[in-house]
């Protein structure tokens, strides 16, 4: 069959053996010394209502990598007041004139690729590749989201009728989205709401995660510059409080979330108790996601793909692998590979090539993953771990460990970082594995590693999984290939980069005409 949609190329690699490449990103990682600055945005001016403070380094607490002015109550109003003046506006500019806005915005920030690097190593702890993969990410969400604005929101759509009628499906803005993001893709994840509500006509109030206002306050002056209307687009750094002013306020359409489970319950009840229009909640949210492996896997590619699943970005992913279930005969042939494998792991400074894994995002992170060590220290059994690295309390480290369990009581709910549970089943035992699975009601992602076709389609009809991977890593979905997002505890849909996420971002309208 045809691939689907216009056609689009994904931003490219670097080649990160380049010396040149590297002086780069040295020059941009340099430049941070320069403090960035993070405030609420409102009409394309900064707003400064409190005192500021400092954005630590999570590998060096000892650098402070710039400072933020979280926004008052009073921010969020006026830039909401603002967004929903200016939305007619940016809806009846039309998908094409969008599209090409946030395109010049996608070529901007690919131009600028080693300056928001630099700020994903420092203030998200990012490794070079993931802060790669981060700008490339953000870069395909805007020219994928333009593309489909283009094809989708720029025409209405003719359908059928008697002689004498004509009708069309007009596609267009809701009014005004709140767009609240988490801080493991601090600019991937945040431009790419911001790009999906822009794109289908909406006026956007963006509020970063607190542990990561710089680089939305960057990526929010770039699409200005870019052409987005400073009265379409407002900032408004904040904790949860920030968060709750927007979800309660009745000039809010609809709400784009992407972080933990409970906060997307608690956002869902806050929105269910208010008066007024019913305004829908895109949530994507948190998974327990597994791994199932049979006696068939080749033991050396599952061990890579368990490190890089589970261990890569520090577990920081919600994709990330967090049970492998591995069939016995095939675990024993496994065991000490990851045992060995993990402890070459390099845990450390994320700015140096050689480090794979870099720190967790801050201290209330590490203490809740420490706590959670010990519980399994004491109950199950620890077949792995990687070593921190000497001067690791300058910085929130948690060295990745790995955990053999018989069941999954000690696991009732996403642990967010390089923690990996290992069950083994035996043979003849696949469909309680799955029960498993199931009973866990969350459905982000699932890897499976086996070379027994009727196996893997067994696996397939019975899960009900936002995003299956055969045979290879369950991480990195790419946009426009691998449309991003779960079922159930995991999320509302639509998918993140995907061929119907436009359409959840807008609104249709039918209009039928006596001719
Ligand atoms: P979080 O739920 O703590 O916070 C997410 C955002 O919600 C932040 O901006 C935060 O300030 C805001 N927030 C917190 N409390 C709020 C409240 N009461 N009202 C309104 N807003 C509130 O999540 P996090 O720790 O920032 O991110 C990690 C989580 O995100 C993990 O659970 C991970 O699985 C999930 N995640 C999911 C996806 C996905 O696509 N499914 C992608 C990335 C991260
Ligand atoms: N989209 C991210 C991944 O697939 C979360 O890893």
């Amino acid at each position: 069959s045809a691939l689907f949609g216009p056609s689009r190329r994904n931003s490219g690699g670097l080649d990160l053996s380049s010396p040149a490449v590297l002086a780069q990103l040295d020059l941009a990682l340099a430049a941070v010394a320069t403090p960035e600055r993070s405030a609420p945005i409102v009409d394309g001016r900064e707003r400064e209502n409190q005192a500021a403070k400092p954005v630590l380094d999570p590998a060096d607490h000892r650098r402070v990598v710039g400072e933020v002015v979280d926004a008052s109550p009073a921010d969020v109003e006026a830039a909401l007041a603002s967004a929903r003046a200016a939305f007619p506006a940016w809806d009846d500019l039309g998908g094409e004139a969008r599209a090409s806005i946030l395109e010049r915005a996608a070529d901007r920030l690919e131009a600028d690729r080693a300056r928001f690097m630099a700020l994903a190593i420092r203030e998200a702890g990012k490794t070079i590749p993931d802060a790669l993969s981060e700008v490339r990410e953000a870069v395909d969400f805007l020219r994928f989201y333009a593309a489909e604005a283009r094809a989708r929101f720029s025409q209405p759509v003719r359908l059928p009728g008697p002689v004498g009628e004509s009708n069309e499906l007009m596609l267009g803005g809701r009014g005004v989205f709140a767009c609240i993001s988490p801080w493991n893709f601090p600019l991937a994840i945040f431009v790419g709401q911001v790009a999906a509500a822009l794109a289908a006509g909406n006026a956007v109030v963006a509020k970063p995660a607190p542990q990561t206002p710089l680089m939305a306050a960057a990526a929010v002056r770039l699409l200005h510059q870019a052409g987005v209307p400073p009265q379409a687009l407002h900032l408004v750094p904040g904790g949860p409080a920030i968060g709750e002013a927007l979800t309660v306020n009745p000039l809010v359409d609809a709400i784009a979330f992407t972080g933990s489970t409970a906060t997307a319950r608690h956002i869902n009840r806050l929105r269910a108790a208010m008066d007024g229009p019913l305004a829908p909640l895109i949530a994507e949210t948190g998974g327990l996601n597994a791994m199932i492996v049979d006696s068939s896997a080749l033991p050396e590619q599952v061990v890579a793909d368990c490190l890089e699943s589970a261990f890569r970005s520090a577990g920081q992913r919600c994709s990330a692998l967090r049970v492998a279930f591995i069939q016995r005969e095939a675990w024993t042939r496994i065991q000490p590979l990851l045992a060995g494998a993990m402890a070459e792991l390099s845990l450390g400074d994320p700015a140096l090539l050689s480090t794979d894994v870099g720190p967790v995002i801050d201290e209330a992170s590490r203490r809740r993953l420490l706590a959670h060590g010990g519980r399994l220290r004491h109950a199950g059994r620890m077949i792995g771990q990687s070593a921190c690295p000497p001067d690791c309390r300058v910085g929130t480290f948690f060295a990745p460990m790995a955990h053999q369990l018989d069941n999954l009581d000690l696991l009732q709910s996403e642990v967010f970082g390089p923690i990996l549970h290992v069950i083994p089943w035996e043979a003849g035992r696949l469909e309680q594995v799955l029960d498993c699975v199931a009973a866990t009601s969350y459905g982000l992602t699932l890897g499976i590693h086996s070379r027994i076709d009727a196996t893997i389609a067994q696996v397939i009809a019975r899960a009900r999984i936002g995003n299956i991977y055969v045979n290879r890593t369950m991480i990195g979905a790419v946009v426009g290939s691998q449309p991003f997002g779960g079922l159930g505890l995991s999320g509302t849909g639509a998918k993140a980069g995907g061929p119907n996420t436009l359409i959840r971002y807008g609104v249709e309208r039918c209009l039928s005409v006596n001719t």
